[in-house]
């Protein structure tokens, strides 16, 4: 029998407020998520023991163990597996890896109820679509009227730690989002995306100050922010050509950069 694949896509946060801090010390979010065409795959078959191969340009460093998501989804789907993963996501990179391989574990095998004890980005993971996030992560909506996007996708190596990034975080409780819109104009949404914010994208630029640069190389997106807790940063654009364009001129300028051109995934 073959193994069966699956697409683990890189999840982005076009706006990312934080409205708050629980007793636990987990922050209250407001953010809306998008996934998109470029992600990790896997391949997963039933076995007599636990298995993990991790492949692709970003393995080194990836844990093999049950320290990997991926692992632990499968324990808590009550599952063996001999299981590949072609990491093709940098790690600690603000867009999910992680989550987004252990979403698909858990998808697969329809253990869904398990997603947030392993981790506040896994529920939204589960269901690679426009949606809006709040509270630690798990109270979830979908954008129904959230355009695609093409998008270049903009990381410069640095791995950055999401505590440190919410502990350099000064004002905890920050508005959160307005309304969406309620309608698909992409111009209408670009116009409200502006209004909003990544309050993480500060504290991230404290640790990690190559992130103004990787703003800046974005310059002719319509909009460039940084994805969760960074370092990575997307930019939005009008076609997939001036995507296309826009990561072969930042590709150039720097060859060491994780550069990447891709779409969004529909809400429909
Ligand atoms: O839940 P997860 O392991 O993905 O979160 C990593 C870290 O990010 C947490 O240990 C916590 O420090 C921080 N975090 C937070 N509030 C959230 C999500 C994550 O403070 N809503």
């Amino acid at each position: 029998m073959k193994p069966t694949e699956a697409f683990a896509p890189a999840k982005i946060n076009l706006t990312l407020h934080v409205t708050g801090q629980r007793d636990d010390g987990y922050h209250l979010l407001d953010s809306l998520v998008v996934f998109a065409d470029i992600g990790d795959r896997l391949w997963l078959e039933p076995a007599d023991t636990m298995h993990l191969e991790v492949t692709g340009p970003y393995a080194r460093g990836v844990p093999t163990d049950n320290r990997n998501l991926m692992w632990r989804a499968a324990v808590a789907a009550g599952v063996t597996l001999c299981m590949r993963l072609e990491k093709n996501l940098p790690s600690g990179a603000g867009i999910g890896g992680g989550s987004s391989d252990a979403a698909a574990v858990l998808r697969h095998f329809g253990a869904v109820d398990d997603a947030e004890a392993l981790g506040a980005d896994v529920p939204v993971c589960l269901n690679p679509l426009p949606q809006r996030m709040r509270g630690i992560g798990a109270e979830l909506s979908v954008a129904q009227t959230c355009p695609q996007w093409d998008m270049v996708l903009v990381n410069p190596g640095v791995e950055v730690l999401t505590p440190q990034v919410f502990q350099a975080l000064t004002s905890k409780e920050n508005t959160p989002m307005d309304a969406l819109p309620d309608t698909p104009s992409r111009s209408l949404w670009l116009d409200w995306l502006a209004l909003q914010r990544n309050d993480l994208e500060a504290p991230a630029t404290l640790c990690a100050p190559v992130i103004v640069s990787v703003l800046h190389s974005l310059i002719d997106a319509r909009l460039a922010r940084m994805s969760g807790s960074g370092a990575t940063c997307f930019g939005l654009f009008d076609s997939p050509a001036d995507a296309q364009a826009a990561a072969t001129v930042i590709k150039a300028n720097h060859p060491d950069w994780w550069v990447v051109a891709g779409r969004t995934l529909a809400s429909k």
